[in-house]
């Protein structure tokens, strides 16, 4: 099974990973009625799509339910099923997944997700190199930069500003992403051989850490550049020509 189903489907088998992942299922009346009456809010998702790319989003009001595709209109429903068939217009073509939406922190009004960027160094050893907020445009449903119009800033100030971290409490936050990047990428080689794995990381309201993406194929470097400081991009740049030199003279090998 491809997509984002097969990838959840494959870190669900860890029971530590396992923990950080959202319920998630293939989308169809049944999972959608099921997972909205539990969690009031949800997200779907194509299977197979990538930065951001018909994202939806639903949820529950005390008068209403409500529904916007990335950053469109909010529209209004009755009750679940006619928000249901709406959606089912939209979803009929392709495999769509439907997945418990997460209450992300939120800088003012914008929820803000984590990248953090992994990539094998000249020893062809998974090494960490940098992690970034990045910020939802307005009134959008995805914190992806580009089709959500956000931005991305340093993650010490997203984790003060949204959720009033100490320093110490940013430590232990960044040091557990960390730790939990590492854990992602070993279990990631019985999945197949990449050479850079961009994870987006959320955090709840109430501190709670979630595993939203595992990036694989070209995960951007160029986010990082859109920071002012730009020590992690740099840092980044040049681990790859190390790695890529490596591989070029055989030392490594793509395996
Ligand atoms: N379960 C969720 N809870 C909260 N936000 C989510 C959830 N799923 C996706 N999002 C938001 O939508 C964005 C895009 O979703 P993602 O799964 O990364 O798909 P894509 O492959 O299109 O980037 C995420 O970066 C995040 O901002
Ligand atoms: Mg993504």
């Amino acid at each position: 099974m491809p997509g984002k189903l097969g990838l959840h489907l494959f870190y669900s088998k860890d029971p530590h990973i396992r923990a950080y992942l959202p319920s998630t299922t293939v989308l169809n009346r049944d999972s959608f009625y099921s997972l909205m009456r539990r969690y009031q809010s949800v997200y779907i998702k194509p299977n197979m799509s990538h930065m951001g790319k018909g994202i939806m989003k639903a949820w529950s009001t005390e008068k209403e339910y409500r529904f916007v595709k990335v950053k469109g209109d909010v529209k209004s429903f009755r009750n679940l099923k006619s928000t249901y068939n709406a959606i089912q217009k939209q979803t009929s073509k392709d495999l769509y997944i439907v997945q418990r939406a997460i209450h992300l922190a939120k800088i003012q009004t914008r929820p803000f997700d984590i990248r953090v960027m992994m990539i094998r160094n000249s020893q062809n050893e998974w090494q960490y190199t940098g992690m970034l907020a990045k910020v939802a445009g307005s009134s959008s449903v995805i914190t992806n930069v580009n089709r959500g119009g956000g931005y991305a800033i340093p993650i010490e100030n997203a984790l003060d500003t949204s959720l009033r971290l100490t320093h110490e409490q940013q430590h232990r936050t960044i040091k557990d992403l960390i730790d939990l990047s590492h854990r992602i990428c070993h279990r990631f080689n019985r999945y197949k051989y990449s050479s850079q794995i961009g994870i987006d990381f959320g955090i709840d309201q109430h501190h709670k850490i979630w595993i939203i993406e595992v990036n694989f194929d070209y995960p951007s470097h160029d986010l990082f550049n859109k920071l002012k400081d730009k020590t992690m991009y740099r840092k980044i740049k040049s681990i790859r020509n190390t790695y890529l030199k490596a591989l070029q003279a055989g030392k490594i090998r793509r395996k």
